[in-house]
């Protein structure tokens, strides 16, 4: 038998999406778009091995895994009720809540690899496809890592319905210019968010060095998306244009559908019950501790979220946030957020870093 976390016993290995693409031949082996070449060029130069590259014989550092530890979002590790409990407790719930989301992340980096993978065939630039096919081994490389430390905390989910709707319109659009859309700019843009901000959060040894060899080749993935739609939108009809702009907010949605939701609640509840604790009685200990909790949301959170302060500035600067998307997102927030914050995010004036890749190695270039 074997140790590692399997799915439950009525969840099938295997799952289909249906996709048609028309592959596409370039007879030019010439650089025609010299960025994307330097891209592929930096990729080749920063290969890592997962298996050889991290230190897979030592355990998660237990208690350096639950220092930094935020439930739903909310950071709760700084809390005399947090601190108040065994290590062992604080694993458990810190271990079950982790892997909710350490799950989708590796169902996600799947999800890249088949999309870097079609890309090879469906993009008609040589310099796109020599690109992607280096993602395509990145993505493959991720998912190892992902699984491998998803052993070791020894519980795996399966993927999040709203993840999977959208990784199902990626893989199944015609359009390379919308895979590109959904998966290099809204999805890996905020996967980036998300790695870099666990990575710079964690204590725990292990998983910041994978989250940032990680970031490294996602900051890549972005900027390829960034470079690339940069080169073409600027040519497009406006009709074109605009599909663009709505799969975008479409696959944004669908992310954001994957993540909130009214199942999180239960889903909290769900942990610290599994982990012993009274769920009810934890709430009311720790909403006594409000103080603490918003210092520590004031401390880490800016003024936008990673969908305003990242995925909306990237759309801006490839010419694919115009006043119709900008409404579309609006609205939505409107219903979630209240008219103040919807304005706000919806207007974000956030502008994404220069250069990704140093934005990720900052204070991190030892590793
Ligand atoms: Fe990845
Ligand atoms: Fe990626």
């Amino acid at each position: 038998m074997s140790e590692n976390p399997t799915l439950p016993e009525h969840h099938p290995n295997t799952d289909s999406t249906r996709s048609v693409l028309t592959a596409l031949y370039n007879w030019n082996y010439e650089p025609e778009i010299d960025q994307l070449r330097t891209l592929y060029a930096n990729a080749l130069e920063r290969q890592w091995i997962a298996m050889r590259d991290l230190d897979w014989q030592s355990d998660i550092d237990r208690e350096a895994f639950t220092k930094t530890f935020s439930m739903g979002g909310i950071p709760i590790s700084e809390t005399r009720f947090w601190k108040s409990l065994s290590l062992d407790t604080r694993w458990n719930v810190a271990r079950t809540s982790a892997a909710f989301m350490l799950s989708n992340f590796l169902h996600g980096e799947q999800g890249a690899l088949m999309v870097a993978a079609q890309l090879v065939n469906a993009v008609p630039h040589m310099d796109g496809k020599f690109y992607a096919a280096t993602q395509t081994l990145d993505e493959a490389r991720h998912v190892e890592a992902f699984a491998a430390y998803i052993n070791k905390l020894q519980e795996v989910h399966e993927i999040s319905p709203g993840l999977k709707d959208l990784l199902d319109s990626v893989l199944g659009t015609e359009d390379w210019m919308k895979k590109a859309v959904g998966m290099q700019v809204v999805t890996e843009g905020l996967a980036l968010y998300f790695f870099r901000d666990m990575r710079n959060q964690t204590e725990e040894p292990l998983l910041k060095k994978m989250l940032t060899y990680v970031s490294r080749d996602e900051a890549r993935h972005t900027g390829y998306g960034i470079k690339y739609l940069a080169h073409v939108v600027p040519t497009l009809g406006e009709r074109e244009r605009q599909e663009l702009e709505d799969f975008a907010f479409e696959a944004t949605r669908m992310l954001m559908a994957s993540r909130a939701g009214n199942t999180m609640r239960d889903r909290v509840m769900e942990v610290w019950a599994g982990a012993g604790v009274d769920p009810t009685e934890a709430m009311l200990e720790l909403a006594k501790e409000r103080d603490v909790i918003r210092d520590q949301l004031a401390r880490t959170g800016g003024r936008y979220g990673p969908v305003s302060g990242f995925v909306i500035p990237t759309l801006r600067s490839v010419g694919l946030y115009g006043d119709r998307i900008a409404a579309s997102f609006k609205d939505m927030w409107t219903v979630t957020q209240g008219a103040e914050a919807a304005e706000r995010y919806a207007n974000s004036d956030a502008e994404i870093p220069e250069d990704l890749e140093a934005w990720v190695n900052e204070g991190y270039e030892s590793l």
